[in-house]
């Protein structure tokens, strides 16, 4: 698969999430084994008015490209602005902006799912940041704000005229949040009505559910989020089902040594204090079904530094095997 001029190699992508996909994450998933990880998303205005925290969220290695860095708004110009700073940055592979945040605070600003109600603001957007980058160009939509998918099929179709790459979408409604089913005829729906390639998310929490997705809906890709959390094997435990019919699972030696891992990264990017905390319910998504993980997660609530995380989990490794 291809987005504009970059070969994707592999048909995964780690969804954007925001509070979670952080470089340490999306460094320890691409170790895993993964097509594209995408960034947090980020604010256009805040790259636009200098804001420090939002710089921060762009911290990136080469060793995790290709990167797909999301940004969110619903000025045009702080888009555009927004889109110029992160290629100039040479941060990333592809910029995708955000059609499908429901938070209030986002959508209040007129941004996220905000946007897949206005479709002459869309377009004026979608203009100046193609004029502004020559990166490829992706967006990220829901359903829309009901469930029959019109306003999906009207934002893609207004994105693949302005010269967008790809699509991704998730189908599920701006009320729904997380909740009920995503539904897969809508991704299938898009399939049919445009060209460039369509990315499938929702509801991934199985490889064979990956398999599923893309025989259902012939999408071209598919993007896992909150599957991903507990397991960062399963993008790459996909593109090997899908290229030769099997996959491993990793052994819980692996899981052990990744959990270190993981820690490590996040000690050595936020700081010990900061790294605890975060930790504490990361590490436990981990082990969740692992015999004894209810305890192991009321210990990682007191966990104070990197030795003391390290130390609970070769206990908890040494209780188990
Ligand atoms: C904690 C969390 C944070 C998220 N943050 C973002 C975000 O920043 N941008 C975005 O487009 N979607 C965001 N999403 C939505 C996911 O990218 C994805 O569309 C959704 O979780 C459905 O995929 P899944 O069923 O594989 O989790 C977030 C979801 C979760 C659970």
């Amino acid at each position: 698969m291809k987005i504009k001029n970059l070969k994707i190699l592999g048909k995964t992508f780690l969804a954007p999430l925001a509070g979670i996909t952080n470089l340490p994450f999306r460094l320890l998933v691409k170790e895993c084994g993964c097509a594209v990880v995408c960034s947090e998303m980020v604010s256009a205005k805040g790259l636009f008015y200098n804001s420090e925290k939002t710089f921060t969220l762009l911290s990136s290695k080469k060793k995790e490209q290709p990167l797909c860095v999301q940004l969110f708004g619903s000025d045009p110009d702080s888009m555009a602005k927004g889109a110029k700073i992160v290629q100039d940055l040479n941060v990333a592979s592809i910029i995708d902006i955000n059609f499908g945040c429901s938070v209030k605070k986002v959508v209040k600003q007129g941004a996220g799912i905000a946007l897949m109600k206005e479709p002459t603001l869309t377009k004026i957007i979608l203009k100046a940041v193609r004029k502004a980058i020559d990166l490829p160009l992706t967006i990220k939509l829901r359903s829309g704000w009901d469930p029959s998918g019109q306003q999906a099929f009207k934002i893609a179709h207004i994105a693949q005229e302005e010269g967008v790459d790809a699509i991704a979408i998730h189908p599920r409604t701006a009320n729904q949040g997380f909740k009920g089913q995503a539904n897969w005829d809508l991704i299938k729906g898009l399939k049919q009505q445009i060209t460039i390639p369509v990315i499938g998310n929702g509801d991934i929490n199985t490889v064979e559910d990956a398999q599923k997705m893309i025989e259902l809906t012939s999408c071209d890709a598919v993007m896992v989020g909150r599957a991903a959390m507990k397991n960062p094997f399963i993008l790459s435990q996909i593109d090997d089902f899908l290229e030769t019919g099997s996959y491993q699972t990793p052994s819980n030696f692996e899981i052990f040594r990744t959990m270190e891992r993981l820690t490590q990264m996040y000690v050595g990017y936020f700081g010990e204090k900061t790294a605890c905390k975060m930790l504490r319910s990361r590490l436990s998504w981990f082990v969740k079904g692992m015999p004894g993980c209810a305890a192991f997660r009321t210990k990682l609530s007191g966990i104070h530094s990197k030795n003391h995380i390290l130390d609970l989990i070769n206990e908890f490794e040494a209780g188990i095997t």
